[in-house]
């Protein structure tokens, strides 16, 4: 589909949903802006309508169908004793229509000093309105633009508590000494640190100054210099069109190293060595995605390695993604996490999700390629290790959720995305990937991916583009093959379709006779030979024990194979799991100090629940009051939820 087919699309669904889906006249549009000025949010309107309409932005004020913003211009100052950065933002608008709309903005908790319009550099004051601000969603900004304006320039402050960006003090950091500051934008946290049209459909170039205290480096998702002078000023640019959700900014002690021609490692000096021999592989993943997905094109490949606070594993801010340490494990066996990372540059970065609800699009895809990466550089054992545990995750998530949840193309509407996180557009995107790979072959199913990236480069899409894609392309070529029922099942229904594949390892079966055989009594643990155990097998081994394991089962487990002290964090979390539930006291300590060293949601968020779970929420409560001041905002967000119920903020 050609970008005016798509933009069309988009328009007719932005129509549609405000206009209660008959009317088309370009009025109606507006009745979603008067709405959002007036603080009603979009998914308020939406509840009574059967189901949401494609291309519709159900987490965005913006309206993307009056103007989009092309451009952006970062002017802004990090100030780590009052926790604010300050500045401007100034917006290149393209205008769509030629009636006098006001602009709308996303914002969240941002204090904005003035607005100024124009053309160019002949800018005037102008008048702005806050709107009501609504939990999920944030504030719109209304600003009116005198007549013919292309451009916006916005002097604004972010809050300490920005829902997007992390002050670290410095003891929170490896090296102790200095400060850290990271954001996180993804999925609607941008609008805490620039107002802006915050939706992954809008793309937008931008160019940033960004002045920190001199001793400090600012690193961004855009050409980092690694020359470049320690002086407090950074100058930055992003030639590409991207979604404001890929923005990013840190700023802390940082050194880089240089890993291959296109790939290094930014870091704290004190984590930079052990981080580039980790994930020395970086270049040849690379080398090996181009082979079969076409050209890498961003350029330069960085990595930025976080302190353990960072909520997520990775995050694929362009050209440099952002990395927890907590998987330089010193033996590159959860290295699949920048596989995953690098594949986004593909699938996510050049082909964007048009709204949240086609998350699985960036996802989904993305774990499909992560794993044929695994495979590329690690070999066939690693990537059916890879994809069984991928399966398990899948099946576990499925097990504990409503079925409006297990919809790929999930209905996001009047939900916080944060609050709906799951494995669903991870691994059933990937599954269903991977049957159509099965069913026409892995040549043509590459042929097909490098056309779609090609195809839909620099365009944000919906599910239902894709699905007009692949009507245009694999269905008409493999009508034995494919049909389209099944193709609307896997992304419109619940559960996984009957009759899709099952991936197993044969490293990880033969470890189920032995595990039972442990649990009959009928070996000592002390007697399994784990001696060429990889991290895999130790995670399925350790996954698949029953719930109740008794007293002098775990001090067994534990004596033979040193759990409790397990170096490798995803060895320790399922090992952690499993003591939480059945209250093994041993491992309290150590459980202790990884809730509150480590602010890894995929982590914290089940250890939490599970301690909720088995009764021990003062624990929990205790805990987490204890780590709380250390966490990210979404850390603290999401497993205030858990630990108090789904009410508290
Ligand atoms: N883009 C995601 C992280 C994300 C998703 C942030 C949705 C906010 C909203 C990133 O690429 C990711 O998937 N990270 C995973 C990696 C894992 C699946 C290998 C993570 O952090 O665990
Ligand atoms: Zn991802």
């Amino acid at each position: 589909m050609s970008p005016r087919i798509l933009y069309t699309t988009l328009l007719i669904g932005a129509l549609a949903f405000a206009g209660g889906c008959t009317k088309s006249e370009p009025e109606s549009s507006s009745a979603q802006v008067a709405d959002a000025v007036q603080g009603k949010s979009p998914g308020d309107q939406q509840q009574a309508q059967a189901a949401p309409e494609s291309g519709v932005d159900y987490h965005s004020f913006a309206n993307t169908d009056d103007f989009l913003v092309k451009h952006v211009d970062l002017d802004l100052e990090v100030h780590f004793d009052r926790k604010v950065i300050e500045g401007e933002a100034k917006l290149q608008l393209e205008r769509l229509t030629d009636q006098k709309k006001p602009l709308i903005l996303d914002t969240r908790d941002l204090h904005i000093e003035s607005v100024r319009a124009g053309h160019g550099s002949q800018l005037q004051p102008v008048k702005f309105t806050l709107g009501k601000t609504d939990p999920h969603l944030g504030t719109p900004l209304s600003i009116e633009l005198p007549q013919n304006a292309t451009t916006v320039a916005i002097r604004y402050s972010t809050s300490p508590d920005a829902s997007g960006v992390q002050w670290l003090e410095p003891q929170q950091t490896a090296g102790g000494d200095f400060p850290f500051l990271f954001t996180q934008a993804q999925a609607i946290h941008a609008r805490s640190f620039i107002p802006l049209q915050d939706s992954p459909k809008v793309r937008m170039t931008y160019n940033a100054t960004i002045r920190t205290p001199p001793e400090l480096r600012a690193v961004m998702s855009a050409n980092n210099d690694p020359q470049a002078a320690k002086d407090g000023v950074y100058e930055f640019s992003m030639p590409q069109p991207i979604p404001s959700y890929l923005i990013a900014l840190a700023v802390g002690d940082l050194d880089f190293k240089p890993m291959g021609e296109r790939t290094g490692v930014y870091a704290e000096p004190e984590l930079l060595d052990a981080a580039a021999a980790e994930f020395e592989d970086t270049e040849s993943m690379l080398e090996a995605t181009e082979k079969v997905y076409g050209p890498y094109r961003w350029d330069r490949y960085d990595l930025l390695i976080l302190p353990p606070s960072f909520p997520f594993g990775g995050m694929e801010n362009p050209r440099l993604s952002f990395i927890t340490p907590t998987v330089i494990a010193g033996d590159k066996s959860l290295v699949a996490l920048i596989a995953h990372e690098l594949a986004h540059s593909w699938s996510g970065n050049l082909v964007t999700n048009a709204s949240w609800r086609d998350l699985w699009l960036n996802e989904g895809f993305t774990t499909y390629l992560t794993n044929r990466i695994m495979q590329n550089i690690y070999g066939d054992e690693r990537y059916r290790m890879e994809m069984a545990l991928g399966y398990d995750d899948l099946e576990a998530d499925l097990a504990d959720r409503e079925d409006r949840d297990e919809i790929m193309a999930i209905d996001l509407r009047g939900r916080d995305p944060d609050d709906v996180f799951s494995n669903i557009p991870y691994e059933k995107g990937s599954l269903f990937l991977y049957e159509l790979e099965q069913k026409i072959g892995r040549e043509a199913f590459d042929q097909f991916l490098l056309d779609y990236f090609n195809h839909f480069s620099f365009e944000s899409i919906t599910t239902e583009d894709f699905l007009a894609y692949l009507q245009q392309t694999l269905l008409q070529q493999y009508p034995q093959q494919l049909n389209e029922a099944r193709i609307r099942q896997w992304i419109y229904e619940p559960g996984i379709p009957e009759g899709a594949p099952h991936p197993r390892s044969d490293a990880f079966t033969k470890l189920d006779p032995l595990r039972d055989q442990w649990l009959s009594g009928e070996i000592a643990a002390a007697d399994i030979d784990t001696s060429d155990w990889t991290f895999h097998q130790w995670k399925y081994f350790l996954d698949g024990m029953p719930e109740k394991l008794s007293e002098s089962q775990l001090r067994e487990l534990d004596g033979a194979f040193g759990l409790t002290d397990s170096k490798n964090n995803e060895i320790a979390f399922s090992w952690l799991m499993i003591a939480v539930r059945n209250d093994y006291q041993p491992a309290f300590a150590r459980l202790e100090d990884f809730l509150t060293s480590i602010g890894r949601n995929k982590f914290l968020r089940p250890l939490y629940r599970n301690l909720v779970d088995s009764g021990k929420q003062e624990m929990a409560v205790r805990i987490f009051e204890e780590a709380k001041a250390g966490y990210h905002p979404l850390t603290v967000k999401v497993n205030s939820r858990v630990i108090y119920g789904p009410d508290a903020s």
